[in-house]
């Protein structure tokens, strides 16, 4: 039977959550009220067969923090599923096709998405942005450098430590490159969803100075204490740190809860201070170190007018759209940095860089600096001298962070 592709009614919210539950080949629950799956139902879309959901797909709206401190807005792409007796027959390319033109009618900037496979995305004009360390600690190898600290940490129930941290998240959100907003609707249930940390050994703490939260970690004890002897994990899920000092505090929390054997964090930044705040560093180690946040431009003027770079220089590149050569996106593009002003527009100067949409998306935050993609042949330049402009204009201060995988 033929397979058409549209959008959901708001009624069929529970049969779209149902549909993705079979592609990731689990039974999700019914959403309850006000889930975050609820919200922007016309930017969700289905391929349907007789009366079956085959595939799914959806863009949310969210912001994300650009070099500069800049917000710009996304479309961020989820529910991505094809149900597996349909797989392979150009589904998935029918509803990129769709989240795109979606993202693009919508004065989006950008396409972002968390991949659950590194092999999917780049075809459809994907780079990655972000990359994140999972890394753990054996508490017996070492200890951590005691913090001076201001403040202190506090305990708090769920429903505390989340009116907490939203607030504290989006203020540290806004000075973290790469950094994704997360839609109010978001928190209660996409945060901490009881499969992945069970309520029972789920705890929140926020450090606090002056009664102010700088800080916020959510964490689950994993492992048993048995016959004796203890065999328990602090698994870090969400760790929010408005400054240095809230960081070492939380950490130093984190490493010193007796019958704890190990401290593992999902998701650390690559330039995480951790390493450093140990008396011996190599015992951090890290388990893996993957792809996190995949970005492609939208609207590629916008996008490269939105951000500031690292220092003044001008550059011409060619940006192509191998996926669908979205009009917004592809071109040639003057870039012309100076103390305080960045412009970017159209030209038909010869480029000095020419790369596809995701190598654009890889640099733009800073995470890859162009020269790589060029020894990787994912670009090519012009000439020695564009090379040296281009890293030195993309550079990033710090190493791009996503946070939240949605
Ligand atoms: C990933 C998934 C959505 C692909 O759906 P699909 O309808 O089979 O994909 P399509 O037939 O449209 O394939 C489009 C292209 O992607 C490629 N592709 C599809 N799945 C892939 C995968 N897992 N890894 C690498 N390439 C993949 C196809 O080979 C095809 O390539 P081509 O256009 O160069 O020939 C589907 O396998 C699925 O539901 N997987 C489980 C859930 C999941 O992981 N979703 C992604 C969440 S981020």
């Amino acid at each position: 039977m033929e397979t058409s592709v549209r959008t959901i009614a708001d009624t069929e919210v529970a049969r779209f959550v149902h549909a993705a539950g079979y592609g990731f080949g689990d039974r999700w629950e019914p959403p309850a009220p006000g889930a975050w799956v609820d919200a922007e139902v016309d930017r969700a879309v289905v391929a349907v067969d007789g009366d079956d959901f085959v595939a799914t797909g959806r863009n949310y709206t969210m912001e994300l923090t650009v070099p500069g401190g800049a917000t710009v807005t996304a479309g961020a792409v989820s529910a991505i599923t094809t149900r597996p007796t349909h797989r392979r027959r150009g589904l998935l390319r029918q509803i990129m096709r769709w989240l795109l033109l979606d993202s693009c009618d919508r004065g989006d900037v950008v396409s972002i998405l968390t991949a659950s496979e590194g092999g999917i995305y780049s075809r459809f004009g994907y780079g990655i942005a972000t990359r994140i360390a999972s890394v753990a600690i054996q508490r017996h190898l070492t200890e951590l450098v005691r913090p001076q600290t201001r403040g202190a940490v506090r305990m708090v129930e769920p429903e505390v430590g989340i009116e907490l941290a939203r607030p504290l998240f989006d203020r540290v959100r806004r000075d973290r490159v790469g950094a994704v907003s997360r839609p109010e609707a978001w928190w209660p249930v996409e945060w901490a969803p009881p499969e992945w940390i069970a309520p029972r050994r789920r705890f929140d703490v926020v450090y606090e100075v002056d009664g102010q939260p700088e800080g916020y970690a959510l964490y689950a004890l994993t492992g048993e204490w048995t016959a004796g002897h203890t065999e328990k994990v602090v698994e870090v899920r969400d760790f929010v740190a408005a400054s240095p000092e809230a960081e070492h505090a939380l950490w130093n929390y984190l490493l010193h809860i007796d019958q704890t054997v190990a401290i593992r964090a999902w998701n650390t930044p690559l330039d995480t201070s951790l390493p450093w705040l140990l008396s011996d560093p190599r015992q951090c180690r890290t388990e893996g170190v993957r792809d996190f946040l995949w970005l492609r431009p939208v609207d590629t003027e916008r996008f490269l007018a939105a951000r500031t770079y690292a220092q003044a220089g001008d550059i011409v590149i060619e940006v192509t759209d191998p996926f669908i050569e979205l009009e917004a996106t592809a071109g040639r593009f003057r870039i012309t940095s100076r103390p305080g002003t960045t412009t970017c527009v159209r030209t038909d100067r010869d480029p000095d860089l020419v790369m596809s949409a995701g190598a654009l998306g890889a640099i733009s935050l800073g995470g890859v600096p162009p020269s790589v993609l060029i020894r990787a042949q994912q670009m090519a330049a012009s000439n020695a001298a564009a090379i040296e402009t281009a890293d030195a204009l993309f550079r990033a201060e710090r190493e791009p962070f996503a946070f939240t995988w949605f």
